[in-house]
């Protein structure tokens, strides 16, 4: 019987602003012996993600905060290597929210079966086929009712949900498809890449002129990925019967200061806009139809992806505060 470490990453404190690794503590712990109906799971990278910022504050949210000295648990993909469980033999991916530690065992049924597809990387489970494509997907489809003809605006587009979206976008039939991002790099990956037709970098200042400089006709859908002035700029440039999908609101999760409103919202009165938040949570029942839809253009060669990875689990607290600083292109993820 093999008994393993597992190192595991807590959080020691709560941060205020911008977390610090002093927020956070690595253990490294001897796993017991299997009892029945346990997996223990190798995992081979796990994720880190703009919602755990927001769960390291003691605030009501969608999800329980963590708690001081517990584990971050989150997203983790990884292989089954010892098992007293008959459904998750050993060598069996799984997927499951065990988090931020390399080696996890707990009941089988905290943990589902992933089936390993020639051609799709494991990594893939964690952004573009897994669950930041399907927020991309939902936010779209479903929230924001995008429709064929659309000009469609993705901020944070290149990030793991915004390079989903503006790929999702453009295969869902939109006109025109406009992305903001951080980097002069970044805008032109968006253009090369990611099928935008038009994209301007954020840092340059007046958003809200140049939407309007790239959307002189004004944009049907926004998928907000970061809120405050990119909100407003779009409230701005919304044509009547506009939608937006509030995803997320990254400009203000490491703020201290309460982040003010857009000043423009009676744009929704007179332009008769919808705009409705959304957490993935409540929408797992699409999972199914963007599963096999994304799978499909997978496997035609039309979904293009980048991941920024960090290797191991020591340097995870790294990797999480470099994505919401912006150095990820495509989805950040640690290799275990
Ligand atoms: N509603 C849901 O269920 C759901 C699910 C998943 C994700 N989300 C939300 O979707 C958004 C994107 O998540 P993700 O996982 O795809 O992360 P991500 O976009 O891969 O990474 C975060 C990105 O945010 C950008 N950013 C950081 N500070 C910013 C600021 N002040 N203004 C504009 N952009 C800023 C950075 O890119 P730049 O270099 O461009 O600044 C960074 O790369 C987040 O708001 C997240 O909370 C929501």
């Amino acid at each position: 019987m093999t008994h393993l470490n597992s190192t595991q990453i807590l959080l020691a404190s709560r941060p205020t602003g911008w977390p610090t690794g002093e927020n956070f503590e690595v253990r490294t712990v001897p796993l017991a012996e299997l009892a029945d109906g346990q997996v223990r799971v190798r995992n081979e990278f796990i994720s880190v993600d703009p919602y755990m910022r927001g769960r390291m504050n003691d605030t009501r949210s969608y999800v329980a905060p963590y708690q001081i000295g517990g584990q971050i648990s989150g997203g983790a993909v990884g292989e089954v290597i010892e098992s007293r469980a008959p459904e998750l033999p050993v060598g069996t991916l799984v997927l499951h929210q065990h988090g931020w530690s390399d080696v996890v065992q707990a009941d089988a049924a905290a943990f589902s079966l992933v089936p390993k597809i020639p051609g799709v990387p494991n990594s893939l489970r964690l952004h573009m086929m897994g669950m930041t494509g399907l927020t991309a997907w939902v936010g779209l489809k479903v929230v924001a009712q995008m429709k064929a003809g659309d000009t469609v605006f993705i901020s944070g587009a290149a990030g793991a949900v915004g390079t989903a979206a503006g790929q999702i976008a453009k295969l869902l039939g939109a006109k025109r498809v406009i992305g903001s991002a951080g980097s002069d790099a970044k805008v032109q990956l968006l253009k090369d890449k990611y099928g935008y037709d038009a994209a301007f970098n954020y840092k340059n200042g007046d958003i809200s002129g140049q939407l309007h400089a790239l959307a002189p006709e004004g944009i049907d859908v926004y998928f907000d990925n970061v809120g405050g002035e990119h909100l407003e700029a779009a409230l701005d440039a919304f044509n009547d019967g506009g939608r937006g999908a509030l995803c997320g609101a990254i400009s203000s999760y490491n703020s201290t200061q309460p982040s003010q409103g857009p000043g423009n919202l009676a744009n929704m009165i007179t332009r008769g806009l919808k705009l409705q938040g959304f957490t993935l949570a409540n929408y797992l029942e699409h999972a199914g139809e963007f599963s096999s839809q994304m799978g499909q253009w997978f496997a035609e060669g039309k979904i293009a992806y980048d991941e920024t990875i960090v290797e191991g689990i020591e340097h995870t607290v790294e990797a999480f505060i470099q994505m919401m600083q912006g150095k990820n292109v495509g989805k950040m993820l640690v290799r275990i």
